[in-house]
């Protein structure tokens, strides 16, 4: 257990709390007393000054928002986390603390990763013959090592760099013969994309003096193959279910739907897309490359020849176990995360120590939220849970203030309805009721 060890996201009544109270037990849990980053996550001024989004990306008008939630009840590798999310979607926040409550047992969900390694591409569209590529590895590799980690200092003082090279050879879409040289970076708390490339185009030049090649593209790859986190979550079986426990009869269902998306890509598909409901979510609350992640996720999701689920749940000696493998390029450093001042906030409740750390994290979200997702389509299916939720949105789009929400929604929950139409008939019912002289006492 580490220092933050005693940290506990099991925080009962959340849910229910004003906004301004979720953060008080945002910062209590983080042991937060950083008035600027409660701020920055209260989120005035869109959470990010217009001065600082004019120099993120070119021909800017403004700003654009998007709800900042807290996930609770992560525990993953016996570390508690609650989780910043950004997302538009009903239910996914609350569907990822539900999971996470059933899958606190024990030191929660368990993950492993592997080093930070990312690939850069080399092109060769009319490479030299076969052998000379691999030759001028072999006889420069260590010029090649100490020319890209020389430009990279401060990586190779953090333990990262240059691991090794290899040669692919493929064949075109006519038959023609391509070859790639693969860089292999170590790069750290990095998410890479700029040492990547710039160690791929220092490269190049070098390879066509070596082999009298031209070199096309210079590269990173978005599938970091060798960049994986593995995540496993177990929830115990108890008749009739419980607070971290699942019903035997409801697992077996979760295990029926999750073979069916193993078998079925149309099945698996939507199910992936429940996993990056709640990675993605987190992505962006943390300013990550989210298109990244997505991108990698699906050509995995592929990878074996056929597209599958991402996810595979199983009973284990009476334990559901979840598993889960996936690439996963995250960085705890560079891109935004010392410019936007959410963003740094959301790192400060997370705490983490690395980017490793953060990817297992990430990918225990991914998991819950198939969890969440699957148990309820495999039990009283997915409109039930939105419903409440989606009745919000209808009512607010009707007009109803924040103090008529509530009862517009209990009214289109009772009708058993969450339509425009219903919210709108909802609404003008209580606006015609006379008001109730009790609350008017209060
Ligand atoms: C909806 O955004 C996500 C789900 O469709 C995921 C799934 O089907 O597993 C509910």
């Amino acid at each position: 257990m580490d220092d933050h060890g005693e940290r506990n996201s099991r925080l009962p009544g959340f849910s229910r709390l004003s906004a301004a109270e979720r953060l008080d037990a945002i910062a209590a849990f983080a042991g937060l007393e950083d008035a600027g980053a409660l701020e920055a996550l209260r989120c005035p001024d869109n959470g990010l000054p217009q001065v600082i989004a004019a120099n993120m990306s070119e021909n800017n008008v403004g700003r654009f928002s998007l709800p900042l939630g807290f996930a609770t009840n992560f525990r993953v590798n016996g570390r508690d986390y609650v989780v910043p999310m950004v997302i538009e979607e009903p239910s996914v926040v609350a569907a990822s603390s539900f999971a996470a409550r059933l899958l606190r047992g024990g030191d929660g969900i368990c993950a492993t990763a592997t080093e930070p390694i990312m690939i850069g591409q080399i092109h060769f569209p009319e490479p030299p013959p076969e052998g000379e590529l691999e030759a001028a590895l072999a006889t420069h590799g260590a010029e090649l090592k100490a020319t890209l980690d020389r430009l990279h200092p401060r990586l190779v003082a953090a333990g990262g760099g240059f691991r090794d090279a290899r040669v692919r050879h493929l064949a075109g879409p006519d038959g023609e013969r391509l070859a790639v040289i693969h860089l292999h970076i170590d790069v750290r708390d990095a998410m890479g994309a700029n040492a990547v490339n710039s160690m791929a185009e220092e490269a190049a030049p070098l390879f066509e003096a070596w082999t009298g090649a031209r070199v096309g593209l210079r590269i990173l790859s978005n599938l970091p193959l060798h960049r994986r986190v593995k995540v496993e979550g177990r929830v115990s079986l108890v008749a009739g279910g419980g607070e971290s426990a699942l019903d035997p009869e409801e697992a077996a269902r979760i295990v029926e739907a999750s073979r069916f998306a193993e078998a079925d890509p149309y099945r698996a598909v939507t199910a992936n897309k429940g996993i990056m409901n709640g990675i993605d979510a987190v992505l962006l609350a943390t300013g990550q490359d989210f298109r990244a992640v997505e991108a990698a996720a699906h050509a995995f999701a592929a990878y074996e020849g056929h597209y599958t689920a991402l996810a595979r749940w199983r009973v284990e000696a009476e334990v559901l176990v979840g598993r889960m493998d996936l690439p996963l390029a995250l960085g705890t450093v560079g891109g935004i995360t010392a410019v936007h001042p959410a963003v740094m906030a959301s790192f400060k409740v997370l705490g983490l120590r690395d980017a490793t750390q953060f990817a297992g994290l990430v990918a225990a979200v991914g998991l819950a939220q198939n969890l969440a997702a699957t148990r309820a389509l495999a039990s009283e299916g997915i409109q039930h849970g939105h419903m409440r939720l989606h009745a919000r949105n209808f009512a607010v789009q009707c007009g109803a203030t924040p103090e008529e929400v509530p009862e517009v929604v209990a009214a289109m929950v009772a009708l058993g309805r969450s339509d425009l139409e219903a919210a709108a008939g909802c609404l003008a019912e209580l606006r015609r009721r006379p008001p109730d002289p009790r609350s008017a006492a209060t």
